[in-house]
């Protein structure tokens, strides 16, 4: 992913950035695109993982749909040119102002998380004349076996409706005339990677589509959300996440009716490898107990560490002398933290002050996480694949 073009070309710039390979993304789009398509599936883009504007475009501009999950997402996506009916609005806590944004922009969906939301949809659509396209985002109970804080598709999560408030939800809706059922929605968690948690909401979902036919609702949508996960581990060795197993799991296992078209919601899987966060050492000290690298980027920059314990590999860009000795080090930010801490006991080549660091894998639910807790500068990037 590096060459020596472009650590030069690091080495002459203002750390820390966050560094996109535009290339690659490219390169990732085009796979979602053949696997697909293959089934004519609809892929729409989850903003919350990175809603940088380069990566944006790009991503629009491979005709991906949406997922947004507050006002200001919306009109992100609408300026960013995502066409309105490509757009899906989901979140447990939709504001007035906010669901009234979208149905002044119709967008093609909103993905409702509770009856009350039903209700005041239907109240403000009707104050503007128009009927609102809604999916139930129901909970289904699946386990997503991944952190429990990215995991959102259980009876104890706040997210969705429960499959007993179902039939109160059909009873609502009959009295409803300024909202439309055209289909179901879930999500069930994040950075997910076995396969098999997917084949087991295919079928609470086949469940559920029947459940609906039986009482007389077509569903045009199934929407099936995002969550497939990405190698931290390797990023070099799978830069583009599996989505032909993924998405040939959904094929295989879902039962879909006739003309029923299944949409997806990944954040994650398209973008978390094309980024990085560049990094300076500012201080080496060297311990009894603990070696540190001190880096000017911290939890500030990529707070997934902190916050899940999350993994990134730390790659160093400056020492590539093999021969050098090795050393384990706790690699660690400037915040006054103790969690903020990027990597421990990893076994890294001697890191001098200036050395580069790269912490991989950072495209994703990096810099949108970013804060300016103890006033930081503001994020700064760096772009190749594409250049101004
Ligand atoms: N759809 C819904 C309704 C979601 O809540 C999410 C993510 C997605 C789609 C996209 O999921 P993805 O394909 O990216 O897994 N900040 C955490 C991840 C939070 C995910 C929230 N919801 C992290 O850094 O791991």
């Amino acid at each position: 992913m590096f060459d020596i073009e472009l650590i030069r070309e690091f080495e002459r710039e203002e750390t820390p950035f966050y560094y996109y390979d535009l290339d690659l993304l490219k390169r990732t789009l085009k796979s979602i695109d053949l696997e697909a398509t293959k089934y004519n599936f609809h892929v729409h883009y989850a903003l919350k993982a990175n809603f940088n504007d380069r990566l944006l475009r790009l991503i629009q501009e491979n005709g991906l749909g949406a997922d947004c999950v507050s006002g200001n997402e919306v009109l992100k996506a609408l300026e960013m040119g995502f066409d309105a009916d490509k757009i899906v609005f989901a979140g447990v806590g939709k504001s007035d102002k906010e669901i009234n944004i979208a149905l002044e922009n119709n967008i093609f969906s909103f993905n409702v998380e509770s009856i009350q939301e039903l209700e005041v949809i239907n109240e403000l659509a009707a104050e503007k004349n128009k009927v609102a396209r809604v999916a139930l985002r129901i909970n289904p109970n699946v386990d997503a076996q991944t952190h429990h804080y990215i995991t959102t598709g259980l009876d104890e999560n706040k997210f969705g409706i429960k499959s007993w408030e179902l039939e109160d939800c059909i009873n609502t809706l009959k009295k409803l005339s300024s909202v439309k059922l055209i289909g179901i929605h879930f999500h069930v968690g994040s950075q997910i990677t076995d396969l098999n948690v997917f084949k087991s909401l295919c079928v609470k979902v086949n469940e559920l589509n029947n459940w609906f036919e039986e009482r007389g609702h077509y569903l045009q949508v199934l929407n099936v959300g995002g969550g497939l996960g990405v190698d931290y581990h390797n990023p070099d060795e799978n830069d583009i996440p599996d989505f032909e197993s993924y998405f040939k799991t959904f094929d295989q296992f879902l039962e879909r009716k006739l003309n029923q078209e299944v949409h997806f919601e990944l954040g994650r899987a398209v973008v978390a490898q094309s980024g990085s966060l560049i990094s300076r050492v500012l201080y080496v000290k060297k311990g009894i107990k603990k070696n540190f690298i001190i880096l000017d980027a911290g939890m500030t920059e990529l707070m997934r560490p902190a916050l899940y314990q999350a993994y990134h590999k730390v790659q160093q860009l400056s020492n590539s002398d093999e021969s050098s000795e090795t050393f384990n080090y706790d690699v660690v930010g400037p915040i006054c933290e103790s969690s903020d801490c990027f990597a421990k006991e990893v076994s890294l080549r001697e890191a001098k002050r200036g050395d580069l660091i790269a912490i991989r894998s950072a495209g994703a639910y990096g810099e949108v996480m970013s804060s300016g807790y103890n006033l930081r500068n503001e994020i700064r990037y760096v772009y190749s694949g594409e250049r101004n």
